[in-house]
């Protein structure tokens, strides 16, 4: 059994949410924590090789079914070479995007059907879920306006796209409070930062880790 603690956090694009891992990731190694940081789509070499596949512009086409089954193939191989080990080693795992990343963007804004992809996904996890997940709540026009000038596959989709993809975030957290904790991502970066770290070291104390 895992005995670490896993923390995930989610979000349309152009949310924060990297900037918000690192923060938690530093504080929480500061305060003599074993922490793993770590990235969706990527994680380990093959997941990354992966990771080009689905977001580089170059395959615009790519199918739908072909794009969610590369997210969760990248899913597998993170969670089978990193995330278990580390939770297994006691350690704090921060992943930047998880599962609800794909039941968002490829089961309601590719319209794949979000109870599909949960399952896809938990088979491809063997139903690891994260202690926590931090949700971004992001308004899809101010996320999109906060990215660069070379979107990826998934961020150059029209709005309505990403408007749903938020919407899909929002259903997701309103079913299940007690393991996510949603703040606006347009608040102060480092009070969303206490925030999350007042949160995570409530479920540390509740385990008895200190
Ligand atoms: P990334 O550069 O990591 O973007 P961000 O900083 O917004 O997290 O690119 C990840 C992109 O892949 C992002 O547009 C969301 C998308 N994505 C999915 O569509 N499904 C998934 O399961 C995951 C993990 C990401």
């Amino acid at each position: 059994m895992a005995s670490g603690l896993f923390v995930a956090f989610e979000g349309g694009d152009g949310a924060g949410k990297s900037t918000q891992a690192r923060a938690l990731a530093d504080a929480l190694r500061q305060a003599g924590h074993e922490v793993v940081l770590t990235r969706e789509p990527g994680g380990t070499p093959a997941a990354e090789a992966i990771r080009h596949v689905v977001l580089t512009p170059e395959f615009a086409g790519l199918d739908d079914r072909a794009e969610a089954l590369l997210y969760a193939a990248s899913r597998a191989e993170h969670v089978a070479r990193l995330v278990r080990p580390a939770l297994e080693r006691g350690a704090v795992v921060i992943t930047d995007r998880y599962i609800d990343s794909s039941i968002a963007y490829q089961g309601v804004g590719r319209g794949l059907g979000p109870d599909v992809v949960g399952e896809i996904n938990l088979w491809a996890t063997r139903s690891l879920l994260p202690d926590l997940t931090v949700l971004l709540d992001v308004d899809a026009g101010a996320g999109l306006a906060r990215i660069g000038s070379e979107p990826d596959r998934l961020e150059a989709e029209p709005e309505e796209f990403h408007a749903s993809v938020v919407a899909a975030f929002d259903a997701l957290a309103a079913g299940d409070p007690d393991r996510y904790l949603v703040i606006p991502a347009s608040g102060d970066v480092h009070e969303i930062a206490a925030a999350v770290l007042a949160r995570v070291d409530g479920l540390l104390a509740e385990r008895g880790v200190r």
